[in-house]
């Protein structure tokens, strides 16, 4: 089933000249670019996006790091886009992270971990309309 995907490039990789590299990453293994937005984010904006973190001790962390430089977010499309995501981005630490994926290749650290992905389809729908207006999705 097609499936559209929220992914953000996180500050640590936009700083090291890691964009690029990603998305085409992703392009090389089936996904797809259906929108694309480089941002920084406000406190305010990063807070509501992981509120459902709120009450872990590493929530101002989190949101002090994600407004420390410019994001890229995009909405990724293709096959089983959430999971393939999800098994492209590889596990949230990089010390886990299988072989070959985004995070064991580039990742810094759990919290500098390069990118964020939709952790199912409800996220996904979620997430991206924190972002995008439907209409900007193509
Ligand atoms: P992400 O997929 O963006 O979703 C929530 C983020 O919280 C996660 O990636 C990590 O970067 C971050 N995170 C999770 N656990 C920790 C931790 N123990 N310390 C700092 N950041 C964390």
């Amino acid at each position: 089933m097609t499936e559209t995907t929220l992914s953000i490039i996180k500050p640590d990789a936009t700083k090291r000249n890691l964009t690029g590299r990603i998305i085409a990453h992703f392009e090389e293994h089936g996904l797809q670019v259906a929108a694309m937005k480089m941002t920084q984010l406000s406190r305010r904006e990063a807070e509501g996006f992981y509120a459902e973190h709120k009450a872990r001790p590493f929530f101002g962390e989190l949101v002090d790091f994600m407004c420390s430089g410019p994001v890229v977010l995009m909405a990724l499309k293709g096959e089983g886009a959430v999971m393939k995501n999800r098994e492209l981005m590889g596990a949230t630490n990089p010390a886990e992270a299988a072989e070959g994926t985004i995070r064991k290749l580039y990742a810094r650290s759990i919290g500098e971990n390069s990118v964020h992905g939709s952790d199912s389809a409800e996220s996904a729908r979620r997430e991206l309309s924190y972002f995008f207006p439907a209409t900007d999705l193509y």
